[in-house]
């Protein structure tokens, strides 16, 4: 969603502003722009569109100054028009504020603010920052002693009147040498330089221009210069901070031959499963270890409920999640979605730990209904891929994925690390539990197949290339599989909605026959998910019913199935694994199968209209 980044120092800014952008691009968004302040004066560049849009507007009208910030909008209040686009100004260009997050009342604001002669120009929600920062200003007066406390006491006095979340940084023509940032539900880091300093809404901007971070947290606000860097708290005064390291891999290291970012990151799957279960396995205890949680194995073992919480794939995650913990360990799961548990009040007893499960760590509404359950007291613990993010940083403890910067905005190897964390976790709690030592290294030894099997999974992708030949016309898809294999089901739909804007179904294969079998046509491809196990049977079943209704059939069926061959229109085998590893093998093929279909009908793969890298908005 919306990036955020900021510059001040002795270079001239535009350069690291429009890099840094670009390297936020990943986040989703709309628009874009920058704000520069100079020997003119401040001026605002912007553009709907694309961030080549305002390089190529740039290249025409440079703007020249060491200082300024830059945003990429993702449009919630307004059209992604230019005029919507960030920065946004106080209507006498004397400052200009990029904003991530939503001002919940900005329209009562905006009503006081006009009623008070200021004119407004946008239909966004952020302007009023810009306006009201703006309008406070004229009534505070400068210091002596402190060059910059009118303008935090401004700043501040606009914050305490607006309910909702923001990640901020204004620049004031009238004072150069500065940028203010603050802070409140939204991420901002500042980047702590030589005579320069840097902003940014997540860390990947700043690699290879400083390795010093420091997070801002909510409520603080922060005075940059050139050459220093002061925060306080809106009400606790000044913070003392703390510089800390760039965490390893916030950089995204481009694309290695591969024409996009999805492609590359399913076949990084292997090794990002290596990565999630690197010494994480112990053969002498025949139990995964996890460095992080922050409960004894006593504290653990007394856990009688799991709350797992996420949104979209994620949340598909903790759905197979649910599948192994009650499998191994016999605890009892449950699965919420995070926006409706952040208002539920559901009757859980003290001995409840609730996971959140999220690549970003800054989904707005995981985070949100984590902070809900910390409230209540639980214990919370993240299973999170961005190191530093809100998540990590708020949770009482967690699970690192390891799996690198995902940049496609549709989740792939970040699902399957996140599956195979769940599968430790499972093992983890089963030993706590009632599971045999050989039970136990039976898990590691299958688990420690896996990168293997998927690797060789993948070997499957020009055989997809050509079913997705066949099939990519068609505007209507269903997806199904049963227990370990229904969230298969519900991510394999979820990826070819996402990238290819064709509607897709995923269900429990049985549920078929309770109304999405009306469907089934000619024109209607269903996709079955069945690797050998208990429920094959059934799921044949189902799958025959769709033939007689003359629907087409894709299966992904376990090496040598000959039946599946037989009844289905195309099959795609993958390797035989223990039947509750399966869905971490058996999502591989309908990743590809959405990424050649996205490619055959022409769509952007990675970045797809409308969607976000991360969800910072409720
Ligand atoms: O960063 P998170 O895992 O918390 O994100 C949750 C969802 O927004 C995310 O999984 C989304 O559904 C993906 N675009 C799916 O590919």
């Amino acid at each position: 969603m919306c990036g955020i980044v900021g510059y001040i120092g002795h270079r001239e800014s535009s350069p690291f502003l429009l890099e840094g952008l670009r390297r936020l691009e990943y986040r989703g968004y709309d628009s874009a722009g920058i704000a520069v302040l100079g020997q003119n004066g401040l001026k605002i560049c912007k553009t709907a569109g694309r961030i080549q849009g305002l390089v190529d507007k740039l290249i025409d009208t440079p703007l020249a100054g060491t200082v300024g910030i830059g945003h990429t909008r993702w449009a919630t209040h307004g059209q992604a028009t230019e005029v919507n686009a960030h920065p946004h100004h106080d209507g006498g260009s004397r400052i200009a504020v990029v904003h991530n997050g939503v001002i919940e009342n900005y329209q009562s604001i905006k009503t006081t603010l006009e009623g008070k002669g200021r004119r407004f120009y946008s239909a966004t929600d952020s302007e009023v920052l810009a306006q009201l920062i703006g309008y406070e200003l004229e009534s505070v007066e400068p210091s002596a002693d402190d060059p910059y406390r009118h303008l935090v006491t401004a700043v501040k006095a606009a914050l305490d009147q607006v309910r909702g979340t923001y990640g901020l940084a204004v620049v004031f023509r009238d004072y150069p040498d500065v940028l203010i940032a603050a802070r409140l539900g939204s991420p901002l880091v500042v980047g702590i330089g030589t005579g320069e300093n840097f902003l940014a809404s997540d860390a990947s901007p700043l690699v290879g221009h400083t390795d010093r971070i420091v997070y801002l947290a909510d409520h603080q606000i922060a005075v940059v210069t050139a050459d220093r860097l002061d925060v306080s708290h809106r009400e606790a005064g000044q913070v003392h901070w703390n510089a800390e390291a760039m965490p390893i891999n916030a950089a995204d290291s481009g694309l290695s031959g591969f024409d996009h970012y999805m492609l590359q990151e399913i076949y990084e799957q292997p090794t990002s499963l290596e990565n999630a279960m690197r010494g994480r396995l112990s053969e002498e205890h025949a139990t995964a270890v996890f460095g992080g949680l922050n409960l004894t194995p006593r504290q653990m073992r007394g856990v009688n409920r799991l709350v797992l919480t996420a949104c979209g794939t994620s949340w598909h995650a903790a759905l197979v999640g649910e599948y192994l913990i009650e499998e191994l360990a016999g605890i009892p799961v449950e699965v919420e979605y995070a926006s409706e548990l952040r208002y539920r009040n559901p009757p859980l007893d003290p001995e409840t730990l609730l996971f959140a499960i999220t690549q970003s760590g800054e989904t707005a509404d995981t985070l949100a209904a984590l902070r809900e359950m910390k409230r209540k007291g639980h214990h919370t613990l993240a299973i999170c891929n961005v190191v530093g993010s809100s998540i990590a940083q708020e949770a009482d403890g967690g699970i690192y994925l390891h799996a690198g910067p995902e940049v496609g905005v549709a989740s792939t190897k970040a699902y399957t690390s996140q599956c195979v964390v769940l599968a430790m976790l499972a093992l983890y709690f089963g030993r706590l539990r009632h599971m045999s030592f050989d039970a136990g290294l039976r898990i590691i030894e299958s688990l420690q197949a896996l990168p293997a099997q998927l690797e060789k999974t993948l070997e499957v992708n020009d055989r997809v290339k050509k079913v997705a030949e066949r099939y990519a016309h068609c505007n209507n898809f269903l997806y199904m599989g049963r227990q370990f294999n229904f969230p298969t089901a519900l991510e394999g739909a979820l990826k070819l909605k996402e990238i290819s804007y064709i509607h897709a179904e995923g269900y429990p294969a049985a549920e078929m026959k309770h109304g999405p079998i009306a469907l089934v046509d000619e024109h209607t491809p269903s996709v079955f998910i069945m690797p050998h196990g208990k429920v094959y049977d059934k799921v044949m079943a189902n799958l025959e019913e769709v033939k007689a209704r003359g629907g087409p059939v894709i299966v992904v069926a376990c090496e040598g199935d000959t039946d599946a061959a037989r009844l289905a229109d195309e099959v795609i085998y993958t390797p035989h694994v223990e039947e509750f590893l399966q869905p971490i093998i058996s999502v591989a093929p309908l990743q590809l199968l959405a990424y050649h279909i996205a490619v055959l009908r022409g769509c952007d793969v990675d970045k797809p209209r409308n969607l976000a890298k991360s969800v910072t908005v409720e």
